[in-house]
């Protein structure tokens, strides 16, 4: 029996948020090279697409590259840059057969001119689809969405385009990357560590946290299942005392 049976389909999060980690340790532990690990790490990314579609979740951000991901060694930096184009390549036609949406949040334009093109590309043949949006975090970095947010306020104020009066939190979301999208409501993290490693530090302030042991690999549709029902079994109180929950 699968934990997908136990689900509320009317209690789904809106919107999932994926750190992958654990490709490198994953290949390690066989003996293998850290892009071994990368590649395979490709699988359980399409076992989350599709089984979050076929559940009905309207958007799914993965966390693919971080602004900090660069530090790495090159060579994997280019494997990694690599298995991008290649991947969005492949699913392009799987994407628009399924009516998924692909977008993207982080600095885009730092990415090798080949992977953008074929982002840019798949982006615009998929943006009419319906179904679910999926949105990779490709160089991206909390820190960095923020402070190119404050920017860009700061630009429009200086314009007397906008008074500092009415900077409020709404204005600041919809200067965001994420401006199109709801917040996460439930956010995992594979791998055993428990950090957030710079990714949307603004969006999960009410977030629901659930960490696996699981390396990124090896994750499968029944641990989104076993997230969601976790997710589902929390008592999300927004600052409310757990009387005024339940009898709300
Ligand atoms: C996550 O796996 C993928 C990326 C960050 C690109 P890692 O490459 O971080 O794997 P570990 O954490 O070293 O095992
Ligand atoms: C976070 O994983 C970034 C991605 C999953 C893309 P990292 O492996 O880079 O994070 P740290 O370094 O362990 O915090
Ligand atoms: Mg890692």
């Amino acid at each position: 029996m699968s934990i997908v049976d136990e689900l509320d389909i009317q209690k789904l999060p809106t919107h999932i948020a994926i750190i992958m980690d654990g490709n490198g340790r994953w290949a390690k532990k066989q003996g293998k090279l850290r892009v071994f690990g990368h590649k395979n790490g490709v699988k359980a990314v399409r076992e989350a697409v599709e089984s979050a579609a076929d559940l009905g979740i309207k958007y799914l951000t993965l966390y693919a590259f971080s602004t900090e991901n660069w530090n790495r060694p090159k060579h994997e930096i280019n494997a990694l840059m690599k298995l991008f184009v290649s991947t969005i390549n492949k699913e392009t036609e799987t994407l628009l057969k399924n009516n998924i949406r692909l977008s993207a949040i982080g600095n885009l334009s730092s990415l090798p001119t080949k992977a953008y093109k074929e982002l840019k590309e798949t982006m615009e043949r998929t943006a009419n689809n319906t179904r679910m949006q999926l949105n990779l975090a490709l160089s991206y970095s909390s820190r960095w969405e923020l402070t190119e947010a404050m920017k860009s306020i700061a630009e429009k104020v200086q314009k007397h385009e906008l008074e500092p009066d009415s900077i409020d939190e709404g204005l600041l979301s919809r200067h965001l990357n994420t401006a199109d999208m709801p917040d996460p409501e439930l956010l995992i993290r594979t791998s055993g560590e428990y950090r957030i490693s710079n990714f949307l530090l603004w969006q999960i302030a009410y977030a629901e946290l659930y960490f696996t042991d699981k390396l990124w690999p090896d994750f499968e549709k029944e641990d989104l299942y076993r997230a969601i029902y976790a997710y589902q079994n929390r008592e999300r109180r927004f600052g409310k005392t757990s009387e005024q929950i339940n009898t709300g």
